[in-house]
C-alpha cells in the first residue's frame, strides 16, 4: 500500500518550493517541499506539510515564521541540494533575510517568495501540517517555474500555449 500510494502521488506533478526559517541561533534552515497549497485568499493563507523531526520544521515552529521560496525552472539543482541534507547547503546558494521575520529568501533560485507567520500546526502521521499567514510577497523576474512529477524535474513557462504531448511551454529535465 505504501508503494502504491507513493507511486500514485508521484504521478501528481507539482511546483517545487524551498521552505526556509531561522533557528534559535538565527542560522538559516531549509528544505525542498512540494506539499504546498493555497488555503485562503482573504486573509492570504497557505499550508505546507513538513517531516516530523526535520530541523527545518523545528526552526519554523520555534521562530513562528518561515518563507516559501518558489523555485524557477533552472533551479532543479537547488531542489536537489535542499532535499539532500547537505550541511553546507547555505554556502552554495545566494540568500538574504526577507521582510520583518528575516526568513531566508533564495534570491537567485526563486521566482517568488512569501514571508509567513505560523498560524497553527497540526501533526498528522509522520508529517506536520503548518498553516502560514502570508505577510508579504516578493517576486523576482524569471521566465518559468520548476515542476516535479514522475520523479523528474520539468519547467512550465507563462504566456506560451501548452501542448499536451508536444514541446509547447512544458519541457522536461532529467535529474
Ligand atoms: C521534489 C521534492 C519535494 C519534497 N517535498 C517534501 C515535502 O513536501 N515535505 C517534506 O517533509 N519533505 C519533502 N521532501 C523531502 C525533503 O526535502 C528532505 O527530507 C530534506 O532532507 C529535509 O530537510 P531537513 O530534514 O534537513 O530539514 C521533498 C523532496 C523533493 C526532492
Amino acid at each position: 500500500m505504501d508503494i502504491e500510494f507513493r507511486d500514485m502521488m508521484a504521478s501528481f506533478p507539482t511546483g517545487v518550493s524551498v521552505v526556509t526559517a531561522r533557528d534559535g541561533n538565527a542560522e538559516p534552515r531549509g528544505m525542498t517541499c512540494s506539499s504546498l497549497c493555497s488555503l485562503s485568499v482573504n486573509p492570504p493563507t497557505l499550508l505546507t506539510c513538513l517531516r516530523s523531526g526535520s530541523p527545518t520544521l523545528g526552526a519554523v515552529v520555534d521562530s513562528g515564521a518561515f518563507a516559501v521560496n518558489l523555485l524557477h525552472g533552472e533551479a532543479d539543482w537547488v531542489a536537489a541540494l535542499f532535499a539532500s541534507g547537505a550541511p553546507d547547503r547555505w554556502e552554495r546558494v545566494a540568500w538574504r533575510p526577507f521582510g520583518r521575520t528575516r526568513s531566508p529568501a533564495l534570491v537567485e533560485a526563486a521566482h517568488a517568495v512569501a514571508e509567513c507567520t505560523v498560524e497553527r500546526t497540526h501533526p498528522s502521521g509522520d508529517h506536520v501540517i503548518v498553516v502560514g499567514a502570508v505577510r508579504s510577497v516578493e517576486r523576482y523576474r524569471h521566465g518559468s517555474a520548476l515542476l516535479y512529477g514522475f520523479r523528474r524535474y520539468g519547467e512550465l513557462a507563462p504566456g506560451v500555449p501548452t501542448v499536451v504531448g508536444g514541446r509547447g511551454a512544458l519541457s522536461e529535465r532529467g535529474r
